[in-house]
């Protein structure tokens, strides 16, 4: 890259923590070189609709400001809120909003869902991508965390050790729902996190009897209350997700199975008092945590030394305490990252007692 450089950045999916020290990271970066950056307002939509809706960011506006050190994302986004065109042509859109904004490579701050999406606008309109993974699942392939889920670890595991005060004053056993889709890494490391009785994810199974033995195991100890972290991925007994809407493009937005799981619980055992919270957005809207800050400032560099080294259709990764990048196409074949049963985060779980399902 010799000439002056236009970089555009966009936020896409579910917003988190940390969004914002990206952005802030690619703009210092860009500068660095002389490059102008180009804020995209709601994910896509501010290329592919027009009027186009952006920003110029600049340290001055934008890094020198309090955004980056706050949740939320400055630019907008959408979370599956966009009802699809055809492929053919939402790339054929991105391809000419990218013309018109002058646009010489694109940074897309997304889960799995959106370097899917977008990678694929780009493929078909020879946009330069790259990638930069965030969600608070935890579940974009390859890289082994995503900015802004040990931000949502925080959230959840401050929430087990509020629950755990008020369960051990009313002798109750307290369930808090966590969000994660259909990851359980949200769940499983607050409640490893927070010392929880009971963690149960979506990718093992469990028996509400299983649940009830630990509650009597933990009464049989002389002890009068218990935490139960439940991922809103988890099925009902009988096999089903428990959700009452549906998003842009039809999936189903989960929620509701912590009162599911109340409700056959205090039916089967009535020892403790059995209550719910439901986390919900509050999760993806907590302080960015001095790693996510990291990660962003680390995946903010590689992004912009990739571009200026030439290379495109990446996304950065963090493996092995390194940053890295892989190619989208590898992101996009190996799908979701789910949590493994056997690792050492279940493992651990397992090892300490809780009750986290029957593998
Ligand atoms: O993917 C992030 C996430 O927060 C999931 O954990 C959750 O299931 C979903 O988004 C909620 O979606 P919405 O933003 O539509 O409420």
């Amino acid at each position: 890259m010799d000439k002056k450089k236009r970089l555009g950045i966009l936020t896409s999916g579910g917003d988190c923590a940390g969004l914002n020290a990206v952005i802030s990271a690619v703009v210092e970066a860009a500068s660095e070189k002389g490059w102008e950056v180009y804020g995209i307002h709601n994910g896509t939509d501010g290329i592919t609709q027009k009027p186009h809706s952006y920003e110029v960011l600049t340290i001055h506006n934008f890094s020198d400001s309090p955004w980056p050190r706050l949740s939320g994302s400055y630019l907008g986004s959408l979370n599956k809120g966009v009802k699809m065109e055809s492929l053919e042509d939402m790339s054929q859109r991105f391809a000419q909003g990218v013309k018109d904004l002058g646009l010489d490579a694109v940074i897309v701050v997304g889960g799995d869902g959106s370097m899917n999406i977008v990678s694929n606008y780009c493929k078909g309109s020879l946009v330069r991508m790259i990638g930069i993974p965030k969600t608070i699942d935890n579940d974009t392939p390859i890289t082994e965390f995503s900015v802004g889920f040990q931000s949502a670890v925080q959230v959840c595991t401050s929430a087990v050790d509020s629950l755990e005060l008020t369960a051990r004053s009313h002798n109750r056993a307290l369930i808090m729902e966590v969000m994660g889709r259909d990851a359980g890494h949200l769940a499983m490391h607050s409640a490893l996190a927070g010392q929880a009785d009971v963690c149960l994810v979506p990718e093992i199974p469990y028996t509400i009897d299983g649940v009830i033995n630990k509650l009597k195991a933990i009464k049989a100890s002389g002890r009068n209350h218990a935490v139960i972290v439940v991922s809103e991925g988890i099925k009902t007994e009988d096999g089903s997700h428990i959700s009452s809407k549906k998003n842009m493009v039809g999936e189903a937005v989960y929620g509701g199975i912590g009162q599911y799981l109340c409700s056959e619980i205090s039916s089967r055992y009535n020892e403790f008092q059995v209550r719910v919270t439901t986390l919900g957005h509050v999760q993806r809207s907590g302080v960015p945590v001095a790693f996510d800050r990291l990660l962003a400032a680390l995946y903010g560099a590689k992004a912009v030394e990739l571009l200026e080294n030439g290379e495109d259709n990446k996304m950065v990764v963090w493996k092995n305490g390194h940053v890295d990048a892989v190619a989208l196409s590898e992101v996009v074949k190996s799908g979701t990252t789910l949590l493994d049963p056997n690792s050492e985060y279940v493992k651990a779980a397992k090892a300490l007692g809780m009750y986290v399902g029957e593998i």
